[in-house]
């Protein structure tokens, strides 16, 4: 009885506390950070250097899978539940005029639009841990695009769809919360986090999982369909068989800007996103080298 109370005591305190440092820190939360004002021109060129290169949301949005293309759709996209269009970015008129800096950076990172619609659960996938610096300088980057032509037509998902085609799929997650952005400092760590959360090379790369079998990273084997047709991403851990072990990190990089193998082989661009990754900086492409030459298979 005596030592619940004491708990209880103990529960009270620690909760003012908690209250009170959190009223200090809403208090002395300084309004003037110039990184996270939207449009200071440091902000909206991080987003235009995201949009165009890594994050490579042009391979999709764009008018054509061209970087520097204007962002405003139209060309399709395959998902489990089909085809759909992919949404004009830029639109003049339409739903997405008014979305708020907040509703973009959900549907980009949570996949979900402000009337709580789930869009397509891939392809958006790996996003959803992209850190709130970058997605708001993204968002940022989209805000000062000129506007151009009309929303496209918009999928609906149907209950029957989602409940039967979607039932082994993952679903299109969310994360909530503070996402802070990693250094270029810890290269493993930010090599990783472009691999998955930017670049999402896990997107295509990753060998599917099967009813039997769980998804394997980097493994290679999945089937990648796009406007140009279907072709099989191969295996990019550190693997020297099925994966780029035997490949140098220069390789690997002079890869990503050219999309040509060591051996000489030109690797299609209209499936593997390299003409974007070629406009990176040395830094980035560096980390993600480093980092797949630690994956094991
Ligand atoms: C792999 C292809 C792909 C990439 C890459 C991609 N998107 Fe998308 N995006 C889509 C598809 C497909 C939809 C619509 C899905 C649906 O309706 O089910 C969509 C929807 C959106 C929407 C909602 C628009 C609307 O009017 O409903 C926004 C905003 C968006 N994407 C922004 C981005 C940004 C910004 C990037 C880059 C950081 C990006 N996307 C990268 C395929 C992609
Ligand atoms: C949209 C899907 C997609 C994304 C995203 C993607 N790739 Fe690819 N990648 C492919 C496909 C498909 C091929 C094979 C193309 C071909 O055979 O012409 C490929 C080929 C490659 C190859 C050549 C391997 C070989 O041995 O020929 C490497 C290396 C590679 N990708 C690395 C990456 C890295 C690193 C990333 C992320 C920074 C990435 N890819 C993102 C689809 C993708």
């Amino acid at each position: 009885m005596r030592a619940g109370s004491r708990r209880f005591h103990l529960l009270t305190r620690t909760c003012t506390l908690l209250i009170g440092a959190a009223i200090l820190v809403g208090c002395t939360n300084a309004p003037s950070d110039t990184l996270h004002d939207p449009l200071t021109p440091t902000v909206v060129e991080k987003g235009r250097y995201l949009t165009h290169t890594l994050a490579a949301c042009g391979f999709c949005h764009g008018a054509t899978a061209v970087p520097g293309a204007p962002l405003t759709g139209g060309r399709p996209y395959y998902d489990i539940y089909g085809e759909v269009t992919v949404p004009n970015l830029v639109p003049e008129t339409g739903r997405s005029v008014d979305w708020t800096t907040f509703d973009l950076m959900r549907v980009i990172r949570g996949s979900r639009r402000p009337d709580d619609e789930v869009i397509s659960p891939t392809a958006h996938r790996g996003y959803e841990w992209m850190s709130d610096d970058d997605a708001h300088a993204i968002v940022s980057y989209l805000r000062v695009l000129p506007r151009s032509g009309n929303p496209t037509e918009r999928r609906s998902i149907s209950f029957l769809d989602r409940n039967t085609v979607g039932f082994f799929a993952p679903p299109a997650r969310e994360v909530r919360g503070y996402i802070p952005a990693i250094t270029p400092q810890y290269q493993l760590e930010y090599g990783a986090y472009l691999v998955d959360h930017v670049a999402r090379c896990v997107n295509c790369h990753n060998t599917p999982g099967t009813f039997f079998s769980s998804e394997e990273y980097l493994g290679g084997g999945g089937i990648v369909k796009t406007d140009a047709g279907e072709k099989a991403a191969p295996g990019i851990t550190s693997d020297m068989v099925t994966g780029v072990g035997g490949w140098s990190d220069a390789q690997i990089v002079a890869y990503l800007r050219t999309g040509v193998a060591p051996d000489g082989r030109q690797v299609d661009q209209r499936f593997c996103p390299t003409a974007f990754y070629a406009r990176a900086e040395d830094q980035d492409l560096e980390a993600i080298a480093a980092h797949l030459k630690r994956v094991r298979r």
